[in-house]
């Protein structure tokens, strides 16, 4: 009998102490380095959020003003890049599109040395700044378009909007643009964050650290979630469906997407400040029915789920919103990464800090002195 307790999901498992977030599930409590994450969603910008979670503190006037400069400046990705990822299939997933490019970035950009800080920071500062970038540019070269390069004249969020749209975004679209990017820049240790940090506790070089956190990202029950989110309103149809279509899904045990969450047991608060968000961008579009669903969804399943502590995630509002502003479904994900890539390098930079490499246990359960049989003998 082994003595090693299995815990699967490693549930409650500390991995690494960590200064980077914090969450209170029963709360519904995020902060960033300290700062709660509406204060941060109402007040701060992508471009300093990133910059806090980095290095720990708020940022001085002139600290900001620098690394937002350093943004504006690394955004252009080499015609080789833009090549490759026009070889990619049209078809595919721009999730994988995005980890192929960061991947391959890697191989544009050497930084195998990673107890150099110097080169760990301007690693860092390029892939905030070339993941829209890439995404934007896979969107348009899908379709025969030329990509649209890059403006240093706008901010994070608008450029991204530009890059994709070729138009400005309008002041409360840029807003909740770069507000969604702030709600989902950090969270503390999630499954892509993991996936992140045990890349980086080999010493590998930043950008294998965050292509296998984005592989991890792409997967339904985690990022891949809020792409899912419109594939069942779609499923469910009319408001009046709601109740019928969660009670059969429940009773065939299947996953509501966009519900649950292991650490919160409340509703996830980037989900209250999303549907705020939401309110606003309605304002400006039209309101879409799939937001009178999923409002409705959630009256009926707090009923059903709520006391199991099953309650909306970020992931069940923001879909919404995205697809409100134009954006298809499939790039969901894919901003998701744009901006969690801001808590993966604060993650991997912490780990470098006090690093071990991860190599946790096992507990086998195969056999044992199997012989071997040679090839003629079997049948
Ligand atoms: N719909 C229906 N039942 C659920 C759901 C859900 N969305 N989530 C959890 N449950 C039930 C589950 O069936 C299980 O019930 P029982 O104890 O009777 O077997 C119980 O709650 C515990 O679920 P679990 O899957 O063991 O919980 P977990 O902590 O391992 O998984 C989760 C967390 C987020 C993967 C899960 O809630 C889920 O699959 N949700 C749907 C996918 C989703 O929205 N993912 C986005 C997560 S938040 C942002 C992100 O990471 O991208």
């Amino acid at each position: 009998m082994s003595q090693l307790e299995l815990r699967p999901g490693l549930a409650d498992v500390p991995v690494a102490e960590s200064a980077v977030s914090f969450v209170d599930g029963k709360r519904a409590r995020l902060e960033y380095r300290g700062i709660a994450v509406e204060t941060l969603a109402r007040d701060s910008s992508f471009e300093e959020t990133s910059l806090l979670l980095l290095k720990g503190e708020l940022p001085t006037q002139r600290e900001l003003a620098e690394f937002d400069d350093l943004l504006r400046h690394r955004r252009r990705l080499k015609y080789k890049l833009r090549d490759l990822i026009k070889c990619l299939p049209e078809t595919g997933h721009p999730m994988y599109a995005l980890q192929a490019t960061v991947a391959a970035l890697g191989m544009f950009y050497p930084a195998r040395d990673v107890t150099n800080a110097q080169s760990n920071w301007e690693s860092a500062v390029r892939l905030i700044a070339k993941l829209p970038t890439a995404v934007a540019a896979f969107h348009r070269l899908r379709f025969g378009d030329e990509a649209i390069p890059p403006r240093d004249d706008l901010d994070h969020a608008a450029n991204f909007y530009w890059m994709l749209f070729e138009r400005e975004p309008s002041p409360a679209v840029r807003k909740i643009l770069d507000a969604c990017l702030i709600l989902h820049a950090e969270h503390t240790m999630n499954a892509s964050t993991f996936s992140g940090r045990v890349t980086g506790s080999t010493l590998a070089n930043p950008y294998a650290v965050i292509s296998s956190a984005i592989g991890t990202l792409t997967g339904p029950l985690h990022g891949g979630a809020n792409e899912e989110v419109l594939d069942m309103l779609d499923e469910i149809g009319t408001v009046e469906n709601a109740r019928p279509w969660l009670e059969d899904a429940i009773a065939k045990k299947k996953k509501i997407m966009g519900f649950g969450h292991r650490v919160y047991k409340v509703k996830d608060p980037r989900a209250t400040v999303l549907q705020e968000l939401a309110e606003h961008v309605f304002a400006e579009t039209s309101r879409p029915k799939s937001y009178e669903l999923a409002v409705e969804l959630e009256r009926v399943a707090a009923g059903v789920l709520g006391p199991k502590g099953i309650y909306p995630n970020v992931d069940f509002y923001s879909g919404i919103i995205y697809a409100s502003l134009g954006i298809p479904r499939d790039l969901f994900t894919p901003i998701f990464a744009i901006a969690r890539v801001a808590g993966w390098l604060a993650h991997w930079l912490e780990q470098l800090k006090n690093n071990r490499i991860y190599r946790p246990e096992q507990i086998y359960v195969g056999k044992h002195d199997v012989p071997y049989i040679p090839l003629e003998k079997r049948p």
